[in-house]
């Protein structure tokens, strides 16, 4: 884990709602691998003060640039909404945990709202790549809310909108209830999005008995297990931390309230 300041490459709008970075981050800081995060600083002043969570969208070890899908929210996020390449932001990472892929399950289905878009395409090219089967189901509330279709090329992606104005008509899991029980027999969820589709995407999951791992968004401070501001109540009553004991964890271990 390192603590750097480096170089913005690219920065450009790919939707009305999302925007995609890239960034130096040289392969001595540390390998990202999908699901993990990084904490972003974007200007050496004090506001805003603490550092703010991301999630990696993809690692390019020959060109050692990062990248990530974000939204434009607060302070941090407008701020770097307007830097440009060659401009400076400081990075801490990677953080956290991982996706679970070690045991390369044969069947993946792949499930991001929002946001989530970005670990959810770096876990499912990392999936394909290691040559097993992917599936990824995006959804969108609208049509022009969908990003630049070339982030998932060469990736089975199903698009879904909750108006439907463009793919699949409902919300992701309407989707994986419409899918042949086939397809999704023996399946590893992924899912990254709003706690809601989080939650709907476990219950679907424990419905079928299939396993699934959820990247959790919580609030976070310090990002390095210290101050317990980003805990979260697993079933068995225990408290976790989502910055060191997350973000990736088993659906099944976590209270749904
Ligand atoms: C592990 C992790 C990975 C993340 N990955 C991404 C990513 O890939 N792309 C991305 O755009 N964002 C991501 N986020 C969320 C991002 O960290 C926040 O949106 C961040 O607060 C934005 O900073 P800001 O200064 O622009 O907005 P702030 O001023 O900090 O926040 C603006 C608004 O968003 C709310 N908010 C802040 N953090 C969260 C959160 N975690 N969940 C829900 N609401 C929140 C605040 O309450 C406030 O209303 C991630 C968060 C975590 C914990
Ligand atoms: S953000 Fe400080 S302990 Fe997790």
């Amino acid at each position: 884990m390192q603590d750097q300041t480096v170089r913005v490459t690219a920065n450009r709008a790919i939707s009305p709602d999302f925007l995609e970075v890239e960034f130096e981050w040289r392969r001595d800081f540390g390998l990202p691998a999908p699901g993990q995060f990084f904490e972003l600083r974007i200007t050496e002043t004090t506001a805003p003060l603490l550092r703010r969570p991301y999630a990696f969208s993809g690692y390019d070890p020959d060109r050692q640039v990062a990248a990530m899908v974000y939204q434009v929210r607060g302070q941090s996020t407008q701020m770097l909404a307007r830097r440009e390449p060659g401009q400076t932001v400081r990075v801490l990472g990677p953080l956290g945990n991982a996706f679970g892929l070690d045991g390369r399950p044969e069947k993946v289905v792949a499930v991001a709202g929002g946001v989530g878009l970005g670990p959810i395409l770096f876990a499912a090219r990392d999936i394909a790549a290691a040559g097993s089967a992917v599936r990824v189901v995006a959804g969108f509330r609208t049509r022009d809310l969908i990003p630049d279709r070339g982030l998932w090329h060469g990736l089975e992606t199903a698009v879904c909108t909750d108006d439907g104005s463009e793919g699949f008509a409902g919300n992701v899991v309407d989707h994986l209830r419409s899918l042949p029980a086939a397809d999704l027999d023996g399946a590893r969820l992924l899912a990254c999005g709003p706690m809601p589709m989080l939650a709907a995407t476990h219950r679907f999951a424990q419905e079928r008995g299939l396993v699934c791992e959820v990247s959790v968004e919580e609030m976070m401070a310090c990002g390095l297990g210290v101050c317990v501001g980003c805990v979260v109540e697993r079933a068995d009553g225990e408290m976790v931390r989502v910055c060191t004991d997350g973000p990736i964890f088993d659906s099944g271990v976590l209270a749904w309230t």
